[in-house]
């Protein structure tokens, strides 16, 4: 398929988003094949079937590298008891929070667990998504994480969307193990690791490194455990409080640290240090109505590379729209228009370790997203509207 009269955001190097004005982009085999000036196009590419683009933006298609989008229930009933004063601590300490949700989701079976995810995933694949991670830790016990993360590798079976999946055993003490964290570690989330890693579910080990949740000791027991079976890892660091959490994770090479509201240069400098992307989560930060803004400026000034992402849960970020955190991400922390769509596409391809997607180059997979804009900047720009025109996943429209 040849497109033709496309501005492409190419989102690999050159100009401002890679910007090719008056492009065309040939696709053979799910690939892209070429891309470039329409001018400089190879005649023997004319005879292809063609889509004029009248003008229309391609991007890459989006990536969502953090969602917690497999889970049960809701939690809209402490979004009330927010709004009457509580914290989002103060209710994860009286067993609220994640817990809340661990035991909705203990209690879904998995196709009710797959079918509520679908709706949230479609909402996503209709803003020009093409790729997304999704977390266990709302189990907590070894076959809720298993079943969990068997919903979201059947997602990738029921819409045509790839998936990477976190097992995120390391989220929060479940009720069972309360004041007995390190047990829960070995007797829980570690062979809880062993057995979902042999099962293929894995494809990083995610922690929450949190008072509310797991020290940087605890997460280092975990992390070695990833390492020992050759998995990558990221970690939830300085959500609430500066722990350590993103310089142990840029130690342990990790391909993200996420949230980092409490992180600070020294953190900024380790994860350029070990080329850890930011993953850089404002619906979270909206919705806590936190109000300490993660680094960006620190970030920028030492070349980390920053990714943006929903974070798609029922309690801290109940939000599905890509384009919206992209929005929040520019508002709220001022990261530029360009930034936050690299954010959602060559810096969420890293987050995720994926070499093959996030830019428009030749030999990359054709996931590409067509949008009903004339400049790429309108994507970050409007609020709760949906420019897309087409979306293009492994070549087929
Ligand atoms: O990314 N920070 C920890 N985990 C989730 C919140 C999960 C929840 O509240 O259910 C997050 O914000
Ligand atoms: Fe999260």
């Amino acid at each position: 398929m040849l497109l033709t009269n496309a501005v492409l955001a190419t989102m690999d190097g050159g100009a401002a988003y890679g910007l090719v004005p008056r492009g065309a982009l040939v696709i053979e085999a799910g690939q892209i094949a070429w891309s470039g000036s329409e001018a400089d196009l190879p005649s023997h590419y004319r005879k292809l079937e063609t889509l004029d683009l009248e003008g229309r933006v391609v991007t890459p298609a989006l990536i969502d590298c953090h969602t917690h989008i497999v889970h049960g229930g809701n939690r809209a009933r402490e979004f009330e008891m927010r709004l009457e004063g509580a914290t989002y601590e103060e209710i994860a300490r009286a067993g609220g929070g994640i817990v809340s949700t661990v035991a909705a989701t203990r209690a879904a079976s998995e196709s009710e667990l797959l079918a509520s995810a679908l709706r949230r995933v479609d909402a996503m694949i209709a803003e020009g998504v093409s790729t997304i991670e999704i977390k266990s830790g709302y189990g907590l016990d070894i076959d809720t994480e298993l079943k969990m993360l068997r919903a979201a590798r059947a997602v990738a079976s029921q819409r045509p969307v790839r998936v990477r999946t976190s097992y995120l055993g390391a989220h929060a003490v479940p009720p069972e193990y309360k004041d007995r964290a390190d047990a829960y570690i070995d007797e829980v989330c570690i062979p809880g690791l062993e057995a979902a890693h042999a099962g293929g579910l894995v494809d990083a080990v995610d922690g929450f490194c949190e008072g509310i949740a797991f020290s940087p000791q605890q997460i280092a027991r975990v992390f070695d455990h990833a390492k020992s079976l050759g998995v990558p890892v990221k970690l939830h660091a300085e959500q609430l409080s500066n722990l350590g959490g993103a310089q142990l994770a840029a130690g342990y090479g990790a391909l993200s640290a996420d949230h980092l509201e409490y992180a600070n240069e020294q953190d900024a400098r380790a994860m350029a240090a070990s080329g850890t992307v930011a993953v850089i989560l404002p619906g979270a930060f909206y919705t806590l109505r936190e109000t300490t803004a993660p680094p960006i400026a620190a970030f920028r000034a030492h070349g980390v590379p920053m990714a943006v992402a929903t974070d798609c849960n029922p309690g801290s970020s109940p939000m599905s729209s890509l384009l919206l955190s992209m929005n929040m991400a520019c508002t709220l922390f001022r990261m530029t228009p360009e930034e936050a769509l690299a954010g959602v596409t060559t810096n969420a391809a890293r987050a995720l370790g994926l070499e093959d997607a996030g830019r428009i180059r030749p030999g990359l997979r054709a996931d590409l997203a067509i949008w009903d804009i004339s400049h790429p900047s309108e994507l970050a720009y409007r609020i709760g509207y949906n420019p897309l025109w087409k979306r293009i996943f492994g070549g087929a429209l």
